[in-house]
C-alpha cells in the first residue's frame, strides 16, 4: 500500500476526468491532499472545511478538503485507488507465477534429460531451494528387495545419506505408506514423530508417484519453526511428480542397459563355452582393456564401446568349424585362413544391431598389427582403431599367461618381456606403456597393502 501514490492515481486520464467532472458540479473550492498533507490538487484557501478520507483497504492515503460535502468525491477516488492496487497486485502475482513456471520448466528439462537416478535426485534438491525456503531436503526410493526406503539424495546437516526408513514408521515412512503429501509445521508434536532422528521443526513431504504406484518420497524441512503453506505443498507436489517421472525414466534406462550388457555377455559366452580351456578369457580381456583405456584417459563413451568390443572381440569364432577352432596340434595354412575369418564374421554378426555400430571397429581389427602385417585389412599405426589396438594387447597378454592343455602359461615377467619386444611392431607402444603403468600401480598397491 505504501507503494501506491495518490498523485499518480490522480494523474491517470480516466481518474482525472472523473475528479474534474465532480469538482465542476460542486462549484465550491476543493483541495486534495496526500496522507502527509501535501496539496495535490486545488488551491488551499482560507475556508472552514470538512475533511473526507481517501481510503484503500482501511488505510488512509489522502484527504479531500472542501467547504461542501465532498464525501462522494473521496469515495470515488478511494474506489479508483482500490482498482489500481488490485491491478498492481495482479500484475505482481502474474509475474511471480511466470517466474515459477519458467523455473519449473527449466527444472523439468534438466532432470528430464538426466539418466542417472542419483543425479536426478541431486538436481531436484538443488532446484527446490530456489523455490522453497528450507535447511534440509531428501529424496528416498523404495528398495523392493530390502523392503525399505533408501536415501538417494540429501542436503542439509541433519540428513544422513545412508539413512533408510521402514514404510509406515515415522512421519516420512507413514507418508510413503499412505501416499498423501502433508505439511507438518510442528514436527515434534506429531504423534508419528520418532525421537532422535532429525533436529527439525517444520517439514513438507510428498510421495513420488508413477501412475498409482508410490516409488519413494521427497521432503524438505526447516530446523527452525517455519510456516509452510498450501502453496508450498502444491509446489512440492509438482516438483515431486516431475522428479518421479525422471527417476522412473532413469531406472528404465538402467534396466535396459543392464539387459543389453547381460545379453552381450551371454552372446560372448556361447563362444567361450565351445572351448572349455578358455574359461574366463573374455572377462580378463575386458578387465585388462578397461584398465588400459582408463590409463589412456579415454572418455566415457569410448570406454563403453571398448568394454563391449572387448567382450565381443571373438564372437565371430562362432562361425569357425570345431575341427579347426578346437584343434590341438599345429594349424595348416588353410586352417589358419579359416581362423582369421573370425574377425570378419564378428563384423557380420554385429552389423545386425544398430547400437553396435561403434563397437564393430574394435572387434573387426583386434588382430591388426601396428606395423601393418596383421589381418583382416593390414591397417597400420593409428589407422587401427584405438579399441582394437588395446584389445590386441589385452588378448595376447591373456593368451600368453593362461594355461592350456598342451602348455603351461608364461610367467608375468616373460609375458611382459614379450609385450616389450613386440612393442612398435605388433603392438602400439602407447598401449603397452599404459598396460605396464597399470601393472606398476597394482604392484605398488599390493606392496602397500602388505
Ligand atoms: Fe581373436
Amino acid at each position: 500500500l505504501q507503494q501506491i501514490s495518490l498523485k499518480k492515481i490522480l494523474y491517470k486520464k480516466e481518474v482525472a476526468l472523473l475528479v474534474n467532472n465532480i469538482i465542476r458540479t460542486m462549484e465550491t473550492p476543493v483541495v486534495i491532499e496526500d496522507a502527509e498533507g501535501r496539496t495535490l490538487m486545488g488551491k488551499p484557501e482560507d475556508m472552514s472545511t470538512n475533511s473526507h478520507p481517501i481510503e484503500v483497504s482501511g488505510e488512509i492515503i489522502g484527504w479531500v478538503e472542501g467547504n461542501g460535502d465532498f464525501s462522494h468525491l473521496a469515495s470515488a477516488i478511494s474506489y479508483a485507488a482500490g482498482v489500481e492496487i488490485e491491478k498492481k497486485l495482479l500484475a505482481k502475482e502474474t509475474l511471480e507465477k511466470y517466474k515459477e513456471i519458467t523455473l519449473l520448466y527449466d527444472m523439468a528439462e534438466r532432470i528430464g534429460s538426466c539418466l542417472d537416478i542419483k543425479e536426478v535426485a541431486g538436481l531436484t534438491l538443488e532446484e527446490i531451494t530456489k523455490f522453497i525456503e528450507c535447511t534440509g531436503s531428501s529424496v528416498m526410493i523404495y528398495n523392493e528387495d530390502k523392503g525399505c526406503l533408501e536415501t538417494i539424495g540429501a542436503s542439509g546437516k541433519h540428513y544422513d545419506s545412508k539413512m533408510t526408513l521402514i514404510p509406515g514408521i515415522g512421519i516420512r515412512g507413514a507418508i510413503f505408506a499412505n501416499g498423501t503429501s502433508e505439511i507438518i509445521n510442528n514436527v515434534k508434536s506429531d504423534p508419528r514423530f520418532v525421537n532422535g532422528v532429525r533436529e527439525i521443526s517444520s517439514m513438507i513431504c510428498s510421495p513420488l508417484k508413477i501412475k498409482d504406484k508410490i516409488i519413494g518420497i521427497i521432503d524438505i524441512s526447516n530446523e527452525l519453526p517455519f510456516n509452510y503453506t498450501a502453496a508450498h505443498l502444491k509446489l512440492l507436489n509438482t516438483i515431486a511428480s516431475q522428479a518421479a517421472a525422471a527417476i522412473e525414466n532413469a531406472r528404465l534406462y538402467d534396466n535396459l542397459r543392464e539387459a543389453f550388457f547381460m545379453t552381450v555377455h551371454a552372446l560372448a559366452e556361447t563362444v567361450e563355452k565351445r572351448d572349455p580351456y578358455t574359461g574366463g578369457h573374455t572377462k580378463r580381456v575386458m578387465d585388462y582393456s578397461l584398465a588400459i583405456g582408463k590409463e589412456m584417459s579415454l572418455n566415457e563413451d569410448e570406454i563403453t564401446g571398448l568394454r563391449l568390443a572387448a567382450i565381443l572381440h571373438d564372437i565371430g569364432k562362432i562361425g569357425v568349424k570345431d575341427s579347426v577352432l578346437l584343434k590341438d596340434g599345429k594349424l595348416t595354412d588353410e586352417e589358419f585362413e579359416q581362423i582369421k575369418l573370425h574377425s570378419l564374421y564378428g563384423e557380420q554378426i554385429l552389423r545386425h544391431v544398430r547400437q553396435m555400430k561403434d563397437v564393430i571397429p574394435g572387434v573387426k581389427h583386434h588382430h591388426e598389427k601396428y606395423n601393418g602385417k596383421g589381418y583382416p585389412d593390414g591397417l597400420k599405426g593409428d589407422e587401427i582403431p584405438i579399441a582394437a589396438r588395446i584389445i590386441c594387447v589385452a588378448d595376447t597378454f591373456d593368451a600368453m599367461t593362461t594355461d592350456r592343455p598342451y602348455r603351461k602359461g608364461l610367467s608375468l615377467e616373460i609375458a611382459f618381456e614379450e609385450l616389450r619386444r613386440c612393442s612398435g611392431t605388433q603392438f602400439d607402444p602407447n598401449v603397452t606403456e599404459a598396460f605396464f603403468k597399470y601393472f606398476e600401480k597394482i604392484h605398488e598397491k599390493e606392496d602397500k597393502d602388505a
